[in-house]
């Protein structure tokens, strides 16, 4: 029996070795240590053993019972070991392999110059507001000074969707709807950016939709020096610390008086060029204090406020600082004119 059962514990470890999965394997384990097994069959034979031999037999039996389950125990395992290994490998990640390049998209020039006009205003404590681009006549121009059938309409071809309403010309409609917002009637410092819609036909310095950033300040007491230092301020952020600024008189109903705001060039430095056209000096927007008209219509007594608005298109001051030569550039969306901001 010592013999069989030794010849028995070699037959599993050789079949062990060639065991492949852990379906396999039970099969095994139910094969030689289930109920059916050949140890059932040397319970048996132990009948027959004489007394004193019994529990040597006994004892044997169990040993072997043992180190067969052992064997299918450490098989077991390495079957895992070498399933979780197999899975590693396949499903590893080649760190070295070249990447997707994924295309990162950046800020359209407008946006930037938007930005940064925004910056400085934000750092002068004016606050941002925004309005609807289909606007009342009434906001765009009646309560700016500018009664149906006024010359100055002219100024500014609109596009009308119906008689009364049409796309903003300028964001000065903001300017009147945050005026009317104000009702406690407090201090007001906002500069209002977006699109604008003019009947113009496109060309290179023509857009039938541009940019706007409007800026208004209305209290007591702000002053066409304010203004003044306002307007040199601005100037200097945006085409360098060393220019200088000029106030030219001009007309625009919603301003009284009014400005047209020249920077010394920043090409030649004031001296003339072909930048400035020989003149030393480039518009950049226009400007003026609130015309007290502006004021009544809002509801604001004249005699106790006052204040300033300025306006600039912001394609304009992204071409003089970029030196784009056509407007159309900005809203083509060529990459090769995106990219390069
Ligand atoms: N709204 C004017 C325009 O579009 C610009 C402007 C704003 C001028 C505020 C003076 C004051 O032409």
């Amino acid at each position: 029996m010592e013999k069989k059962l030794k010849k028995l514990v070699e037959e599993v470890s050789a079949k062990l070795e060639k065991v492949k999965s852990v379906n396999e394997l039970n099969l095994l384990k139910s094969e030689y240590l289930g109920k059916k097994s050949v140890f059932n069959s040397f319970m048996k034979d132990l009948q027959d053993v004489p007394k004193e031999d019994k529990p040597k037999l006994g004892q044997l039996i169990n040993q072997s019972k043992q180190v067969i389950a052992g064997l299918l125990d450490k098989t077991k395992s390495l079957i895992e070991q070498r399933i979780v290994e197999e899975k590693l490998k396949s499903e590893t990640i080649d760190v070295t392999l070249p990447g997707v390049n994924l295309k990162k998209g950046s800020k359209h020039l407008i946006s930037q110059t938007i930005e940064e006009i925004e910056d400085i205003f934000i750092g002068l404590g004016y606050t941002v507001k925004e309005g609807p681009e289909v606007e009342s006549d009434k906001y765009n121009f009646e309560m700016l000074n500018l009664p149906k059938d006024h010359p100055a309409r002219e100024m500014q071809d609109s596009l009308y969707i119906s008689e009364e309403t049409l796309l903003r010309t300028h964001t000065s409609p903001v300017q009147v709807r945050s005026l009317l917002e104000n009702t406690e009637q407090v201090a007001l410092k906002i500069i209002c950016p977006g699109k604008v819609y003019r009947k113009d036909d496109d060309d290179q310095t023509h857009s039938h939709q541009f940019t706007q950033i409007e800026a208004l300040v209305v209290d007591s007491s702000t002053n066409l020096s304010d203004l003044k230092g306002t307007l040199l301020f601005i100037a200097r952020k945006l085409f360098g610390e060393e220019r200088e600024i000029r106030l030219r008189p001009s007309y625009f109903p919603f301003t009284e008086p009014s400005v047209e705001v020249d920077v010394s060039c920043y090409k030649c430095n004031g001296k003339g060029c072909s930048m400035c056209k020989g003149t030393g000096w480039i518009e950049i927007l226009g400007a003026g204090m609130v015309n007290n008209n502006v004021l009544e219509a809002a509801g604001y007594d004249s005699n106790i406020f006052q204040g300033f608005a300025l306006g600039m298109g912001v394609e304009r001051i992204a071409i003089l600082k970029y030196g784009i030569d056509d407007i159309r550039a900005f809203y083509t969306n060529d990459l090769r004119f995106n990219k390069q901001f």
